[in-house]
This record gives structure tokens, C-alpha cells and sequence, in this order.
């Protein structure tokens, strides 16, 4: 028989400040192979065409559909139902500004994120579009790559308890940019320059490695791993400085 699902859902529109936030009930009916996205779908279809939530790829691709299930970062459209008790409790994720209901601007977060860990590979060589591919060797090429996967949803910055506390911490995805940066032989900063970046409490001096950032990233993208690699780099770079400057 099918199961019938009670979803608790955060309401508030902070364009309508006068409505306090508040948790509405829906109940609906399970269906085979039913996610998150579905759900939400038939509700905002069938029950209330004024709930907001976003999506865009259903396929873990974009990064729009995190929130919190049951207390957790997690993406709506790659999230089962069936894998999920009776009662579900959905909140937007925090850390980010709120737009209404489950939908928060990732956008400006991961904007100045990028402006702030300049997430580009920065080279003094003119730039000529005729120039032939830089060649790289496979295994380095992978591992950029593997850095290269995080999607921007969000849920390693969520579910971080710095970043929950500090809204200045560059958060897991920001250290990880830099990690993917100083990885590429094309970048040409220095370790004292990544070190003016993230060498602070607002970077990677501030994690507390707690580890929720690896267990939440939907990519399963290595983060703590790629902290510890920051961390090394860092520390060593502020002990060049420190010899530098005696
Ligand atoms: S809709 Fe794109 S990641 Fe979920």
C-alpha cells in the first residue's frame, strides 16, 4: 500500500515581512521512485502554486535544489522519498540570503566567493587566441578535474559550523577553489599570495574540521582532504614569512 508522506514546510516571503515565518503541512501520497523534486512538484501543482523552491537540471547537475531535509544539506532531486521517514521537515539552507519558502541566492554568495579567491588562472602572458593548447600531463589534468566538480549548491557551506557562525568564512568550496588553483601550473601566484587570501581566520585557519562539508557534498567531492592540503601550503607559507621577515 502506498505510504502517505507528511511534508512540514517553511513559509515566509521576505518581501511580505508583516506574514511571520511559519511551517505549513501537506500530505501526499508516495509513488514509485518518487524524489524530492517530484514531490515538491505535485505539491506546488495539486496542493499550493505558491510555494517556492528551485530547480533546474533534476539530475544533480546545477546545484539549485539544496535545502534541508529533516535538518540536513541535501539535493531535493536527488534525494528518494522511500529513503526518508513519514514526516518530512524541509527549511531553506542558512548561510544564504532567503528569497522565499526553500529558495535562497547561492548566486551572490559563490560571486564573491570567486572575486574574493580570484577564481581564474591568473598569468602575467599575453593572451593570444591563436596560440596552440597548453599541453598538461593526464594525472594532473584529472586531479584539476576532480576539484572541478563541485556543482555550487551550497551544502558543504550549509552544513559548516564556521560558516553558520562567521558570515566571512570563505567556506569549503572557496578553500577548495584555491586548492584547485594552486594545483595549476598555469596559475602563477605564489604560496604567499594564496596566503594573503585565505591565510586567516576567514579562510583556512578558521575550519574546524569538523568534517560536515565531506560528508554533505553530493559530488562526494574529497574536501577534508583538500583542506589539509591548503593547510599545509598555508602554514608553510607563513612560516617563509615569518623567517623571511626576522
Ligand atoms: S535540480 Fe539541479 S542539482 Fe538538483
Amino acid at each position: 500500500m502506498a505510504r502517505t508522506l507528511t511534508f512540514s514546510i517553511f513559509r515566509y516571503d521576505p518581501c511580505a515581512p508583516a506574514v511571520a515565518p511559519r511551517m505549513q503541512e501537506y500530505r501526499l501520497e508516495q509513488l514509485d521512485g518518487m524524489t524530492l523534486f517530484i514531490a515538491l512538484n505535485k505539491l506546488r501543482e495539486e496542493q499550493d502554486p505558491t510555494l517556492r523552491f528551485d530547480f533546474v537540471c533534476r539530475a544533480a547537475i546545477c546545484g539549485s535544489c539544496g535545502m534541508l531535509v529533516n535538518g540536513r544539506p541535501a539535493l531535493a532531486c536527488k534525494t528518494l522519498t522511500s529513503a526518508l521517514p513519514d514526516r518530512i521537515t524541509l527549511h531553506p539552507l542558512p548561510v544564504f540570503r532567503l528569497l522565499g519558502d526553500l529558495t535562497v541566492d547561492t548566486g551572490s554568495w559563490f560571486r564573491q566567493m570567486a572575486r574574493r579567491t580570484g577564481s581564474w588562472v591568473h598569468s602575467g602572458k599575453p593572451f593570444n587566441p591563436h596560440a596552440p593548447e597548453e599541453r598538461m600531463d593526464n594525472e594532473l589534468a584529472n586531479e584539476i578535474y576532480e576539484l572541478d566538480r563541485c556543482i555550487e549548491c551550497g551544502c558543504c557551506v550549509a552544513g559548516c559550523g564556521t560558516a553558520n557562525i562567521r558570515e566571512d568564512f570563505v567556506g569549503a568550496a572557496g578553500l577548495l577553489r584555491i586548492a584547485r588553483f594552486m594545483l595549476d601550473p598555469r596559475d602563477e601566484r605564489t604560496p604567499r599570495q594564496f596566503f594573503e587570501v585565505v591565510g586567516t581566520d576567514e579562510g583556512i585557519f578558521g575550519c574546524l574540521g569538523l568534517m560536515a562539508c565531506q560528508d554533505l557534498c553530493p559530488k562526494q567531492i574529497p574536501l577534508q582532504q583538500q583542506l589539509a592540503y591548503v593547510r599545509r601550503k598555508m602554514a608553510r607559507a607563513a612560516f617563509e614569512k615569518d623567517t623571511a621577515r626576522a
